[in-house]
């Protein structure tokens, strides 16, 4: 086995850079500019020490060919992926989401009789957007109602999806500490987590509401399992994907919103040279982008109108 500073001086060449640039490009969407090939070969340098192999020439032929390449797959890519994310994030985004689209999707839901409310996290990372989203239905006081024989009559469901597989097994783990909460009021921390040794845990009632799973949002027909949504965040993840991976996704969240459902993504994320199919919605607090509405009743029921 080799040790950690023998891979300390190997260069990442240009013509291996291209080739691994083409690679995560090809199976994740990311690109990667000129600017990072330095950033990759720092992070990627641990692994050939690792792996004991001399170059990233032998690195790159390990991640296409080497019978152990998706458990390594998946260590390039915590590597080369950036997961940051905390709860709340662009929460004047959130509030609007809480104050203005959950009484228009509730509205929706009520009127096409399924009392069914499908929200998805699309690149979750570590979860905080999901178990966010949770705690801003739950304020929102619109799915909480119950039937005389106290069943719950909304079924309320919050899927989060991401391509790393521990991401999605720290969100299904739903522990958190300090830095996660760095914009949460504390009276949210207060009500909706509790205080243990090992970190702040996801109340249970809102974590009930969350589902997890790992997903390549480049693979739609992964996506179709999740069903029809009546919301979709994607939030700072398409700044970092190609032209073409965009339109990919894009047009995958297309098809799985329902008529009137609606796309939220990063403040600084458009669909701009991506997609006409949405149309803009203007709230008091935010742009956000709609499937339109158009004959929303037939689509989850067809048989009801
Ligand atoms: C910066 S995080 C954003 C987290 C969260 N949405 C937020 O705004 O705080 C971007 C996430 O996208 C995920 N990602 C990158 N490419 C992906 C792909 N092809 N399919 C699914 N997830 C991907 C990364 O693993 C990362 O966790």
């Amino acid at each position: 086995m080799a040790r950690l500073s023998d891979a300390d001086g190997v260069v990442l060449r240009p013509e291996e850079f291209r080739l691994l640039r083409d690679l995560f490009s090809a199976r994740t969407g990311i690109a990667f500019g000129p600017e990072s090939r330095f950033a990759i070969e720092r992070r990627l340098r641990e692994r050939l020490a690792v792996l004991n192999l001399a170059n990233f020439s032998e690195y790159y032929h390990f991640l296409r060919f080497n019978p152990l390449a998706d458990a390594e797959w998946d260590e390039a890519l915590d590597l080369v992926t950036t997961n940051e994310t905390y709860f709340f994030r662009e929460d004047f985004q959130l509030r609007a989401f809480r104050d203005e689209v959950l009484p228009l999707l509730a509205n929706q839901a009520e009127q096409s009789r399924t009392r069914r409310l499908s929200i998805w996290s699309a690149g979750c990372s570590t979860g905080e957007e999901v178990y966010s989203i949770a705690i801003l239905i739950h304020q929102s006081g619109l799915f909480n109602r119950k039937a005389p024989n106290s069943e719950p009559l909304w079924d309320v469901r919050v899927h989060g999806s991401d391509i790393s597989r521990r991401c999605i097994a720290n969100a299904r783990r739903a522990v958190y500490a300090g830095g996660a909460f760095r914009v949460t009021p504390p009276e949210v921390r207060r009500d909706f987590f509790e205080d243990r040794a090992d970190g702040f845990h996801v109340i249970e009632s809102i974590r009930d509401m969350c589902h997890f799973g790992q997903m390549n949002l480049l693979h739609a027909d992964r996506a179709r399992v999740l069903g029809n949504m009546d919301a979709i965040f994607c939030r700072n993840m398409l700044i970092y994907f190609d032209a073409p991976a965009r339109k990919q996704v894009i047009s995958t969240f297309h098809e799985r919103l329902l008529p009137g459902g609606v796309l939220l993504l990063g403040h600084s994320e458009s669909l701009l040279n991506v997609s006409t199919a949405f149309e803009l919605l203007h709230l008091r607090g935010d742009l956000i982008y709609r499937k339109p509405p158009a004959q929303f009743r037939d689509s989850r029921n067809p048989g009801k109108v």
